[in-house]
């Protein structure tokens, strides 16, 4: 099945313009290199309202896979694992462990990060880091995963 991508960067500098946006234009890339086709993108500050209602404009534009980068740290600002746990149905904890553990072997910080995938309404939402290439090294380190838990949410039928 096509997998229909929203791509979120969450971070209040990028977000007020003191720097450009340069992990939703290395995530959309990936994207697009998996064969995924990218719905929409959004930058928002780090607040959980904010990021609450872009992950929800998501998938209301269809998105059934939404990938977020930042604020997935340990400054008082990050708050993107608090605010996908309050609108999900459920949280899958291997995808947070294997981005760490794997992680690990390029970067000690990794230990840093709160990167989790979780269930909001039929979608799959992802929480990278907010460094470009860490996001995309994360996301390569699930990817193997994430056609298959779409498809499930989605109800399509697969083979096991
Ligand atoms: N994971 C990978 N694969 N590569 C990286 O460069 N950077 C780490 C970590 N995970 C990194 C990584 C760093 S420096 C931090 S502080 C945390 O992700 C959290 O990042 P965030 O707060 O920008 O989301």
């Amino acid at each position: 099945m096509q997998i229909h991508v929203g791509v979120i960067t969450i971070s209040d500098r990028a977000s007020k313009g003191l720097y450009d946006d340069l992990g939703g234009p290395a995530l959309k890339e990936a994207a697009a290199g998996y064969g995924w086709k990218v719905l929409g993108e959004a930058l928002v500050p780090d607040e959980k309202r904010d990021i609450q209602r872009a992950i929800r404009e998501s998938i209301n534009k269809g998105c059934n896979l939404v990938l977020t980068t930042g604020g997935t740290g340990v400054a008082l600002r990050d708050v993107t694992p608090e605010a996908v746990r309050e609108i999900a149905i459920r949280e899958l904890p291997g995808f947070g462990e294997v981005m760490r553990m794997e992680s690990m072997k390029i970067t000690k910080n990794a230990i840093l990060s709160r990167n989790l995938a979780a269930v909001v309404e039929k979608a799959l939402v992802v929480c990278l880091p907010g460094k470009p290439s860490g996001a995309v090294e994360c996301l390569g380190f699930v990817v193997g995963a994430i056609p298959h838990c779409v498809e499930v949410l989605q109800e399509v039928p697969t083979s096991c």
